[in-house]
C-alpha cells in the first residue's frame, strides 16, 4: 500500500486573474464541479492506499483543509511550509513525515493541478509502479510529446525493463533547439511530474545529491506537534533550506550516475498539466464554434474562445481565439496563442505592491 503525496504549494499565474496568490489554480473547480485538488484525490479512488499527505502553503490551510474535507477522505495530514523551496525539499517533508510510522514507506508524489482523462489507465500504471517502487527504483511516468515544449523535463527511454524502460537521460526544460531534437529523435517522453518511490530511498539520495537540503528538513521536522490534522513546518529551519525542484537535485544526476534506479512508464491517460490558459481551453468542453463558456456568456460569429464570466454578462462578437476573463476585480482579455505571457502582468503587479 503506497502513500499518496500531493504537491500543492505552486502558484499558477499563468491562469491570473482566475489564479490568485491567495487562491492559486490547485484549489479552483477549472473543469467540472470540483477542483483540481479534489480530482486528484478522487482519481486514487480505486487503489488501495495509505491516508494521504497533502503539501501547501501555511497561508492556503484552511482552504485545502475544507477540500478534503467535503469530499470525505478520512485520515489526511496537511503539511504546511512557511516558505516555498520547490518540490525537492516539499517532497523531503513528506518523506519525512512517511518514515517516522512506515519506514518501508512507498510514496506515489503527484501534482494538485492535473487534468488526467483516462483514470483507469492512470490507476494501471500507478498498479505497475508499485512494486518497482517497493523494489527501490525511483519510477517516473511518460508522456509521448505533441510539441517541443521547454517548460517540461524529458525523459530518454533506454533499454526495456519489464512494462517500462530503463532511463537513459533526464533533462529538465532543455532550451527550444534541443527540445526539438528530442521531439524527432523519437526516444523521449515528457516528465510527467508524478513520481513513485520508496520514501526511505529519496531521503537517502538527498543525501547523496542535496545534504544541505536533508538537514534543513530534517531539522525543519524535528519534534514537531501536531495542530488539528495540520504539521508545521518549522520556519526558520525551513527558510534555511537551498530552492531546488526535484527534477533538478535528484533525477538529471541520478539518471546520469546510476541509470538502472531509473524507470520511465508509459503514460496514455490524457494527461494535461493545464499551464494556461490554451491548455485550459483544450481540456474544456466546448460548443460547435469552438467556443468554451464559463458562467453568463453570450456570443455571434465568434469561434475557438474561453470565456469565463463570473460576476457579469460577457458578450463577444466577431472575434476568434481569444481569451476573456471578467472576475470581480479585473478582466483579462488575451490572444489565446499569447495568454501564458500573461504572468508578465502578474509580474508587473507585484512589482507595484
Ligand atoms: N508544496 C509545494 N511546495 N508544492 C510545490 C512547490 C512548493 O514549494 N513548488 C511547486 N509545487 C507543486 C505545484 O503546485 C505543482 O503541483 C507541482 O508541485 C509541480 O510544480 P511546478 O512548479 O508546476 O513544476 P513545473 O511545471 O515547472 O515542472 C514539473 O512538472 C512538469 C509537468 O507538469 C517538472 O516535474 C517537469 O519535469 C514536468 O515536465
Ligand atoms: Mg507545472
Amino acid at each position: 500500500m503506497f502513500t499518496p503525496v500531493i504537491m500543492a504549494g505552486g502558484s499558477g499565474t499563468r491562469l491570473w486573474p482566475l489564479s490568485r496568490g491567495n487562491y492559486p489554480k490547485q484549489f479552483l473547480a477549472l473543469t467540472g464541479d470540483t477542483t483540481m485538488l479534489q480530482q486528484t484525490l478522487l482519481r486514487l479512488k480505486g487503489l488501495a492506499h495509505q491516508a494521504p499527505l497533502l503539501i501547501c502553503n501555511e497561508d492556503h490551510r484552511f482552504i485545502a483543509a475544507e477540500q478534503v474535507r467535503q469530499l470525505g477522505v478520512q485520515g489526511a495530514s496537511i503539511l504546511l511550509e512557511p516558505v516555498g523551496r520547490n518540490t525537492a525539499p516539499a517532497i523531503a517533508l513528506a518523506a519525512l513525515q512517511a518514515v517516522a510510522t512506515a519506514p518501508d514507506a512507498v510514496l506515489l508524489v503527484l501534482a494538485a493541478d492535473h487534468v488526467i482523462d483516462d483514470e483507469a489507465a492512470f490507476r494501471a500504471a500507478v498498479q505497475q509502479a508499485e512494486p518497482l517502487a517497493a523494489a527501490g527504483k525511483l519510477v517516473t511516468f511518460g508522456i509521448v510529446p505533441t510539441a517541443p515544449e521547454t517548460g517540461y523535463g524529458y525523459i530518454r527511454r533506454g533499454a526495456a525493463s519489464g512494462l517500462g524502460f530503463q532511463v537513459d537521460a533526464f533533462v529538465e526544460k532543455p532550451n527550444l533547439p534541443t527540445a526539438e531534437q528530442y521531439l524527432q529523435s523519437g526516444e523521449y517522453y515528457w516528465n510527467s511530474g508524478m513520481f513513485m518511490f520508496r520514501a526511505d530511498r529519496y531521503l537517502q539520495l538527498l543525501g547523496q545529491y542535496q545534504p544541505a537540503m536533508l538537514a534543513a528538513c530534517q531539522a525543519a521536522m524535528a519534534e514537531l506537534s501536531p495542530d488539528l490534522d495540520f504539521v508545521r513546518v518549522k520556519k526558520a529551519a525551513f527558510e534555511a533550506c537551498p530552492d531546488n525542484s526535484i527534477d533538478y537535485a535528484i533525477m538529471e544526476p541520478l539518471s546520469r550516475d546510476e541509470p538502472a534506479s531509473v524507470v520511465v512508464l508509459p503514460l496514455a491517460a490524457g494527461w494535461n498539466d493545464v499551464g494556461g490558459f490554451a491548455a485550459l481551453w483544450q481540456v474544456s468542453g466546448k460548443n460547435n464554434d469552438g467556443n468554451s463558456h464559463h458562467g453568463d456568456v453570450w456570443s455571434h460569429n465568434s469561434q475557438n474562445c474561453y470565456v469565463r464570466a463570473e460576476q457579469q454578462l460577457v458578450a463577444t462578437v466577431g472575434v476568434q481565439d481569444l481569451v476573456v476573463i471578467s472576475t470581480k476585480d479585473a478582466v483579462l482579455v488575451a490572444h489565446k496563442d499569447q495568454a501564458q505571457d500573461v504572468k508578465h502582468i502578474v509580474a508587473q503587479l507585484k512589482a507595484k505592491q
